[in-house]
């Protein structure tokens, strides 16, 4: 069984208003088309005579050293999704090797969802999703909570000073979270009104300013997802970013951005090496990671297919997402002649159709 099968399986189970909330995208869903035909514009021109027997296919990333290059991107209410929720996510990534990027909007507390992972692997690496509060203050107490439950750096999404359009949500009258599940992060966040536990507020007036002030704050790396822009990359490590995580958020904020790979070379040449560069957004296959940290990301996370594996079957679909891709990624690199990520360079990746 294939991926492609367990999004066959996941469409099946799931009530559709739920299908269409995971699979959509902003607009007209130009993005989210984009950034899985991508990958399709490239090809891996493998090296030949410089394999060897083993293969060591792990990835140093900001508080989660030797972790599988395939982690788990931040997906909001799990529990909407399947009953096992975020604790069988966590399960599943822990097992695998794989950091779970846990969100703000998570239908289960933070604390659980680290509890959960470590109750697979003791030194699990749980990432928690930041999304900036409008008040400050409620920002330092989500940090707090991240903090406090062992999460191993934070993950704040900068490409969401608005919520984004979402046309089937708005066409199926999605809006909200049906009674019975709520934000569970969010509750009782001290300098927040009291309110919904349903939605996320954002604001459009986030800054570096309150990146300076998590970073100054926090003793976590503090990495930034949806940086597409070089410019900003090269900001990001000015202000103390431990990573970049290139992202276009799935296609589900702006419908007129570029793939989200074909942003990822001109942000790893502005971060030179200086901090690890990460690519989420129409990774599907082994060969997509190859294809990724070929031109330069350190690891890709996975945001619909790890969905589509728990709402199909729960935690060990979660665990099959991520074992085939990593199978599939070891088998590409054996393919390609390299023995461990950083043999795939950029010259081993070439336009269909030729270049030269
Ligand atoms: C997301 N994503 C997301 N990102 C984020 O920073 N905070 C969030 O709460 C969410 N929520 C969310 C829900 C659902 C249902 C999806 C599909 C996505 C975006 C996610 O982290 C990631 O950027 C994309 O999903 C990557 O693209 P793929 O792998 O889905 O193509």
């Amino acid at each position: 069984m294939n991926l492609r099968d367990l999004h066959e399986k996941a469409r099946r189970s799931l009530d559709p208003v739920h299908y269409d909330y995971v699979a959509g995208g902003a607009g007209e869903e130009r993005v989210v088309a984009d950034n899985e035909r991508a990958f399709d514009r490239y090809a891996l021109l493998p090296r030949v005579l410089c394999g060897g027997e083993r293969r060591d296919t792990a990835a140093d990333l900001p508080g989660a050293p030797g972790a599988s290059p395939v982690f788990v991107a931040p997906t909001a209410f799990h529990r909407l999704l399947h009953p096992g929720g975020e604790p069988a996510t966590a399960r599943a990534a822990a097992a695998e090797g794989a950091v779970l990027v846990t969100g703000t909007a998570s239908t289960t507390p933070v604390a659980e969802v680290v509890a959960a992972a470590r109750s697979r692997d003791r030194e699990a690496a749980v990432w928690f999703q930041l999304t900036a509060h409008p008040r400050r203050e409620a920002t330092r107490a989500l940090v707090r909570r991240a903090e406090e439950a062992g999460c191993t750096a934070l993950v704040v999404t900068v490409d969401s000073p608005v919520f984004g359009r979402h046309t089937r949500d708005l066409r199926n009258g999605f809006t909200d979270l049906p009674p019975g599940h709520a934000a569970e992060n969010m509750r009782d966040l001290p300098g927040a009104p009291p309110g919904a536990l349903t939605d996320i507020p954002m604001s459009p007036a986030v800054s570096w300013a309150d990146v300076d002030d998590l970073v100054r704050r926090t003793a976590l790396p503090v990495l930034l997802k949806g940086i597409l822009h070089p410019a900003d990359a090269r900001l990001a490590v000015e202000h103390g970013a431990a990573g970049v995580l290139v992202s276009n958020h799935g296609g589900r904020q702006s419908d007129a951005v570029p793939a989200a790979l074909d942003c990822l070379p001109a942000v790893a040449d502005a971060v030179a090496g200086r901090v690890p560069v990460l690519l989420d957004g129409g990774v599907r296959r082994g060969s997509d990671v190859a294809v990724a940290l070929a031109l330069g990301a350190r690891a890709v996370g996975v945001g619909r297919p790890a969905v589509w594996g728990l709402a199909a079957e729960g935690e060990a679909g979660v665990r099959r997402v991520l074992a085939a891709l990593r199978d599939e990624y070891d088998h590409t690199l054996a393919l390609c002649g390299g023995r461990r990520n950083s043999d795939l360079t950029r010259d081993m990746v070439v336009r269909k159709g030729g270049t030269w």
